[in-house]
């Protein structure tokens, strides 16, 4: 994406930078930048957050790793043929998604690859320190929008790709952001690193059909004193998502985070259950289907049913962009752990919060304002003594866990 050099321009690494969701959010990216389409759907946009300090999206510069080979452009061709980019817009910033196509690199691990898992940390950490010195970035934010993966077994097992990355990004001295059910920072290797890094991560899963709609939902029913006796869904969708989520394992983490809405705002886990079928010929699109079965007054029996028809990729774009304009400005204020102010964007948030969604868009407009006022920067305290920063890029100042960002601290 062109930028003018004396503004300080700010790396977006997409792991699975060849997906649905990356491709959508370059696109976008350039799009919104270039006025050819309004911001629809970003939050970050709208009037709350004018004041919070956040990079411009023209001043992105996107790079990742991806194990596929596709080119961009063409990617984005297919995406426009299925309905999910309008007409004319991959045309029209072809230059940005081929700018951003020379800088993924190849991810891992691969098939019969004969890598190590500590090889492989070393060069993803390589790839995308190269990235921030060759671009002369001020700072890059990390995000996992790769493929969904089953859940790892045992302390014996090998560490998930996602926890690869995620360790990775923490070596590169870069804020990290799992837009996906996986692993990544969860797992207790990378928790570990975590909080020595002083590096402000956010998480995980985006929050972007059904689970929306359970945020909102969830505590209307506590809020009127309504029983809720079963809460079943389900969920029909293609593209490489739906895929990906036809193996029960990887299904079985994106349900998790579905479900610990409910137990979160219900207070109770209702009987029921949630399924995702893989249909290829609805490619992007996804229906969603909930069933509420509650009691009213007297035990009077009722039924509430939604149905939610998605694209999920232009769903998920502009929370992505959201969050890496929120993340890279938590960076730059130096803030650093689990940002739970941003559980507005996440089925299963990090650190403590509230989880309805007007709640969390409160918590989130307040951080806002408190990135505005560079709460944060430069207090000299916490956790800040400059060590277990990475070796990369990014902050060189010591971290300080900042009051709105930290679990602890709210
Ligand atoms: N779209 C939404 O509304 C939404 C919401 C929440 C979460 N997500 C999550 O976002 C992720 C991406 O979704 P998508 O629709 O773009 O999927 P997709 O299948 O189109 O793209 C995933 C990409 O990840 C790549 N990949 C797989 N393993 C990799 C590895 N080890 N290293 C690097 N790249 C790897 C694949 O090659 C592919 O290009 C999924 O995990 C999905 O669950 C999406």
């Amino acid at each position: 994406m062109s930028a003018s050099l004396s503004r300080p321009r700010v790396g977006v690494w997409l792991i699975g930078a060849r997906g649905s969701v990356a491709t959508t959010v370059v696109t976008g990216c350039a799009a919104v930048a270039a006025g050819l389409h309004p911001p629809t759907g970003m939050v970050t946009e709208t009037p709350a957050f004018t004041g919070s300090g956040l990079p411009a999206l023209s001043d992105l510069v996107f790079g990742g790793h991806d194990t596929l080979d596709c080119p961009l452009p063409k990617r984005a061709e297919t995406l426009t043929a299925g309905g999910v980019l309008p007409p004319g817009v991959a045309t029209a910033v072809t230059a940005e998604l081929t700018a951003a196509d020379l800088e993924i690199r190849p991810g891992g691990p691969t098939p019969g690859g004969t890598r190590s898992q500590a090889e492989l940390i070393t060069a993803f950490a390589a790839d995308i320190r190269d990235f921030v010195h060759r671009h002369q970035l001020e700072r890059a934010v990390v995000v996992n929008v790769a493929s969904t993966e089953p859940a790892s077994h045992g302390p014996d097992a090998p560490l998930p790709a996602s926890t690869l990355y995620a360790l990775a990004a923490l070596r590169a001295g870069c804020p990290y952001v799992n837009f996906t059910p996986s692993e990544g920072m969860h797992h207790p290797v990378a928790a570990a690193e975590a909080e020595r890094s002083g590096l402000p991560h956010a998480g995980r899963d985006g929050k972007t059909g059904q689970t929306l709609l359970r945020a909102v939902l969830g505590p209307m029913f506590a809020q009127r004193a309504l029983s809720v006796r079963a809460w079943s869904g389900t969920n029909l969708l293609g593209g490489g998502d739906g895929a990906a989520l036809a193996d029960p394992a990887a299904a079985a983490a994106k349900n998790a985070g579905k479900e610990r809405v409910l137990a979160d705002t219900l207070g109770t886990v209702p009987e029921g259950e949630v399924h995702i079928d893989d249909v290829p010929a609805l490619g992007d699109w996804k229906t969603a289907w909930d069933h509420i079965a509650f009691d009213g007054f007297l035990g009077t029996r009722m039924i509430l049913q939604t149905i939610w028809q998605g694209c999920d990729s232009a769903l998920a774009a502009p929370l992505v962009l959201d969050l890496v304009r929120l993340t890279a400005r938590s960076h730059e204020a130096e803030l650093s752990g689990p940002l739970g102010a941003l559980g507005f964007y996440f089925k299963d948030p990090v650190g403590e919060g509230p989880s309805g969604l007007s709640e969390q868009y409160e918590e989130l407009v307040r951080f806002g304002r408190s990135l505005g006022r560079g709460e944060g920067e430069g207090l000299g305290e916490g956790q800040g003594d400059g060590e277990g920063q990475g070796e990369g890029v990014g902050r060189d100042a010591g971290s300080v866990s900042g009051p709105e960002a930290t679990g602890e601290a709210r």
